[in-house]
């Protein structure tokens, strides 16, 4: 085993072949040590995206080398691909997309069903309790307020108690309050159970919940930040996205 949760080395994604082509991520190499709570950020367009697909085991990149937990994923067929992801990668995206005719509990059991695992009620539970829904396991989505249907979807991610837990604007649909309800609770899941984020943001605030900031311009790492504030963050962004004279 290795201390780091992911690594990727020299990634790179090119969309489109030819003239047309674009690339999304250019020799990225980046470690992702177990326990700590990772944001990444640049301007649209960057590849943050794209950086986390490949991280996760969604996109296969077209050269370089992505390890989950010490797996290397190049050459994994789409089979053992799916049941890597399934097992040990938690994804959480701007739009919670959940069942709207499912409970909240029915939502988070999904992924074990799906897995063909029947979903114990206490598992279920005690997932939705970690996120503040304990009361709330009966309701639908459409019951719900933006952040409490995400932090039912963040019990969805966990659920299956993954290795790595990817976020791609998680609160980038939330209002200020409700999104630092949602930072403050995988904050917590860093220090409190050791667990492994990246998240994708363009809130400064929000990227100062993580203990690194990596930063992305044109598809490469452009430098990181470590225990940065929000203002100290800010700062670094605005300077990235000034248009060069
Ligand atoms: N499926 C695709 N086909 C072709 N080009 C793509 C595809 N997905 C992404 N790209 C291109 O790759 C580059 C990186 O996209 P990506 O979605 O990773 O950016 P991002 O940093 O997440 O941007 P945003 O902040 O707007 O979400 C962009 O130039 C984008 O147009
Ligand atoms: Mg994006």
């Amino acid at each position: 085993m290795t201390d780091d949760a992911i690594r990727l080395r020299s990634v790179t994604r090119r969309y489109g072949t030819g003239g047309m082509s674009v690339t999304a991520l250019d020799e990225v190499s980046l470690d992702f040590p177990r326990g700590t709570f990772t944001a990444v950020m640049g301007p649209s367009g960057s590849g943050k995206s794209t950086l986390l697909q490949c991280a996760a085991g969604l996109d296969r990149p077209t050269s370089g080398s992505v390890t989950v937990g010490g797996t290397e994923l190049t050459g994994l067929s789409e089979r053992r691909l799916t049941l890597l992801r399934r097992d040990r990668i938690g994804f959480v995206f701007q739009a919670f997309n959940l069942l709207p005719s499912l409970t909240a509990e029915q939502n988070v059991a999904l992924p074990l069903r799906l897995a063909g695992r029947r979903p114990p009620k206490a598992r279920v539970r005690e997932v939705l309790r970690q996120v503040g829904l304990g009361e709330r396991a009966r309701h639908r989505p459409t019951e719900m307020s933006g952040g409490q249907q995400q932090r039912v979807a963040l019990a969805r991610a966990l659920i299956t108690r993954p290795e790595v837990l990817f976020g791609d604007e998680p609160t980038g649909a939330l209002d200020s309050r409700t999104g630092r309800e949602v930072l403050t609770l995988l904050r917590g899941m860093v220090d409190r159970e050791g667990r492994t984020i990246v998240m994708v943001t363009h809130d400064p605030v929000a990227a100062s919940y993580a203990d690194r900031v990596v930063l992305l311009v044109d598809g490469r790492v452009d430098g990181e930040l470590t225990g940065a504030s929000a203002e100290e963050i800010a700062g670094r962004m605005a300077r990235l996205e000034a248009v060069p004279c």
